[in-house]
C-alpha cells in the first residue's frame, strides 16, 4: 500500500509514538488530577510535561494556557463560541475548512453576522478586502494558516497585525501547518490557536489542543468534571481547567508528546525539505501529463506538501477510487470538508484529487503513483 493521505492524518505513526501510547496504559493508567496516589500523580506529571513540550514547541510562555481537546474542530468551536456573542460580527477567509465555516454559520442563527474576505488559490490575502469588511462590531477574525486543499500558506502575521490594530480577536486554525512550519502565536498576536495532534505532530487521532492568550477567559461550551473547585457550581476560570471538562485522553497526550519529540529529533525543517522534494517531483511530472489540471501555488512558492489535481472531464472521486482499488494508492478525493476553497478554485462541481506527503513517503512511491495516473488519464 502507498499512503498519500497525510493531510488527513499522518500514517504510519513513528514507533516511539505507538510505544508511548501502549506504555501509557500500563504506567499512566490512573485518572490524572483526581488522586494523591503514585500512579495518579505520575499521570498528572506526564500530562503536565506534554503541555510543556507543546508550549515550548509553539514558543508559548505559560503551558497552562494550552487546553487539550479532541481535535482541531473541537478547538475551533471552543474558541469561536467562547468569544463571540449575539450582535457580534466575524470575518473568515475564502479558503476555510468547514470546522471554521460551520460554527460561524450556526452562530448566525443566534444573531451573529459574518463576512468572508478573499484569499486566492496561492494563499494571497486581499488585505484591502479584509480591512473594508471590518465593522465596528467585528469581534473575531478566524482563518486557517495553510489550506488543506491547495497547500498554500496565508500570511497570518500580517492578518494578526490588522486584528491587533482594530482590537479584534484573532483565531488561527493550524491543522495543516502545526509540525510543518514554525508558529509562535504570542509573537504574532494570535489570541487563539487551534491545532491537531494527529497530523504534522505525528501523534494519535483523538487529541488536539487550543492555546488561549493569557487573560482571555472564554465562555464555555461545556462545564463540569475538572477535578478542581469541586464544591463550586461555576466552572473554574483558571486555565486549563476551564476548558478541560471530563477525564482527558492520556494515551493520546502521551502519544502526542512522543510525536513532537520525534519531530524535534529529526527537525521540522528537515521533514519539510524531504516532503517538498517529493512535492516538487510529483508536481513537475504531473504538469507534463496531458489533461492534468493542477491547483494551488506554483511549486516555486512557499507551500505545504499537498498536490491537488484533476483529469479534464473526469470526476475526482472516480480517480481517487481507481487509485485505491486498482493500485492500492491512498489519496483523498472530493471536497475535503472545504467547500469555500472549492468555490474559490471553481471545483464545486467535482472536487479535486489530493495527494499529501509525510515523513515516511519515498520517491519510488511517487513514481508508481505517476505511472498509475498516466494510465488513468489516457
Ligand atoms: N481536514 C482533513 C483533510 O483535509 C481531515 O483531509
Amino acid at each position: 500500500m502507498i499512503y498519500f493521505d497525510n493531510a488527513a492524518t499522518t500514517w504510519p505513526k513513528p514507533p516511539e509514538v505507538i510505544e508511548s501510547v501502549c506504555r501509557s496504559f500500563l504506567d499512566y493508567g490512573a485518572n490524572p488530577g483526581r488522586g494523591a496516589y503514585k500512579m495518579a500523580m505520575d499521570t498528572s506529571r506526564l500530562i503536565y510535561n506534554t503541555r510543556e513540550t507543546i508550549a515550548s514547541f509553539f514558543k508559548i510562555s505559560d503551558c497552562n494556557n494550552i487546553a487539550f481537546t479532541r481535535n482541531t474542530t473541537e478547538s475551533v468551536n471552543i474558541g469561536i463560541k467562547g468569544v463571540v456573542r449575539p450582535g457580534d460580527h466575524i470575518l473568515y477567509s475564502s479558503l476555510e475548512h468547514n470546522a471554521v465555516w460551520r460554527p460561524i454559520k450556526s452562530l448566525e442563527k443566534s444573531g451573529v453576522t459574518s463576512d468572508c474576505f478573499q484569499v486566492d488559490a496561492e494563499g494571497k490575502v486581499d488585505f484591502a478586502d479584509l480591512e473594508r469588511k471590518i465593522k465596528p462590531n467585528t469581534k473575531l477574525i478566524a482563518c486557517l494558516h495553510g489550506s488543506n486543499v491547495l497547500g498554500c500558506v496565508l500570511d497570518i502575521a500580517a492578518i494578526g497585525e490588522i486584528a491587533r490594530k482594530h482590537q479584534i480577536y484573532f483565531l488561527v486554525d493550524c491543522a495543516q501547518t502545526a509540525g510543518a512550519l514554525p508558529i509562535a502565536p504570542e509573537e504574532i498576536g494570535v489570541d487563539l490557536l487551534a491545532f491537531p495532534g494527529h497530523k504534522g505532530l505525528y501523534g494519535p487521532m483523538g487529541i488536539g489542543g487550543l492555546y488561549v492568550r493569557e487573560g482571555l477567559i472564554l465562555t464555555t461550551i461545556q462545564e463540569g468534571g475538572t477535578g478542581s473547585n469541586s464544591l463550586e457550581a461555576a466552572q473554574p476560570e483558571m486555565m486549563p481547567d476551564r476548558l478541560e471538562s471530563g477525564t482527558v485522553n492520556t494515551p493520546g497526550i502521551a502519544g502526542l508528546g512522543a510525536g513532537i519529540r520525534f519531530l524535534e529529533t529529526i527537525g521540522m525543517e528537515e521533514i519539510l525539505r524531504h516532503e517538498q522534494q517529493l512535492t516538487k517531483y510529483l508536481y513537475e511530472e504531473l504538469a507534463q501529463i496531458p489533461n492534468i489540471i493542477l491547483y494551488g501555488p506554483h511549486i516555486c512558492q512557499e507551500r505545504l506538501p499537498v498536490v491537488s489535481f484533476n483529469i479534464a472531464g473526469r470526476d475526482s472521486n472516480e480517480i481517487g477510487w481507481t487509485l485505491g482499488k486498482d493500485y492500492d494508492i491512498c489519496v483523498r478525493a472530493g471536497y475535503h470538508c472545504a467547500p469555500l476553497a472549492h468555490k474559490t478554485i471553481d471545483t464545486l462541481n467535482r472536487g479535486v484529487v489530493r495527494i499529501s506527503f509525510g515523513i515516511y513517503n519515498q520517491p519510488w512511491e511517487v513514481e508508481k503513483c505517476l505511472d498509475a495516473i498516466k494510465i488513468i488519464a489516457k
